[in-house]
């Protein structure tokens, strides 16, 4: 646990193993979608631990018994374009979640997003939402997702991102203080370009190859 009270670094050999390819300019966009896809599903593990479940009883081979299922419905929402492969990871752990999409690009000449699609489905209102983009920067790509989800209760809305930058986790604390964040790694800055530092780069543009 990071000591800034709503994020949650994932501490794991795994992870930090996945990362460091991912970082590597070296990394090819192939293996680098297959590298966020594997991020995307153990980050999204990690922050699925306090779902809630319903009891189920089922039939083993032997017995009866009342099991733990998890309660749907739930809701992954990728931000465009980067979050996408990450939430093809997100699938593998949550297969029955219903995905939302919001398209947002960041203007390099002010780091504001500018949105250019969104479809968020009524459930994001109230259910369980996770919301998925590789790269936590000045955080106002993923402010303005959560703002547009009218979420309810923001208690029930977790940001699950590969590298976060100190400003945009401090941002998160001060406009959304009850959203949580789950990262892979907690970087040291953001440079004058608005970059993560050391980052991975432009998580879209290495995975899409543009
Ligand atoms: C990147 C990244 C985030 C955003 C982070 O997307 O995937 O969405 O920037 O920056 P912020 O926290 O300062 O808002 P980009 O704008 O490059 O779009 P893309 O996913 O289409 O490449």
């Amino acid at each position: 646990m990071s000591a800034i009270p709503n994020l949650n670094v994932i501490e794991h050999p795994v992870v930090a193993d996945l990362l460091a390819e991912a970082r590597s300019r070296e990394t090819r966009p192939g293996r680098f979608r297959h590298v966020v896809r594997r991020l995307g599903a153990l980050l999204t593990y990690e922050a699925a631990r306090g779902l809630p479940t319903q009891d189920e009883t089922i039939e083993t081979p032997i017995e009866a018994m009342t099991t733990r299922r998890l309660a749907y419905p739930l809701v992954i929402v990728p931000i465009l374009r980067a979050g996408l492969v990450m939430a093809d990871g997100a699938l593998d752990v949550l297969p029955d979640a219903i995905v939302g999409h919001v398209g947002l690009f960041r203007d390099e000449s002010n780091l504001q997003p500018v949105g250019y699609y969104q479809k968020i489905p009524a459930e994001a209102a109230s259910g369980p939402v996770f919301v998925i983009d590789p790269m936590l920067a000045t955080g106002g790509s993923v402010i303005e997702a959560i703002r547009r989800l009218d979420a309810r209760d923001h208690g029930a809305v977790t940001v699950v991102c590969m590298v976060a930058a100190p400003e945009g986790v401090e941002r998160m604390g001060r406009e959304y203080p009850a959203v949580a964040i789950v990262a892979g790694a907690l970087d040291r800055a953001l440079n004058d370009s608005g970059f993560i530092v050391p980052g991975l780069g432009d998580a879209g543009d290495r995975m899409f190859g543009t």
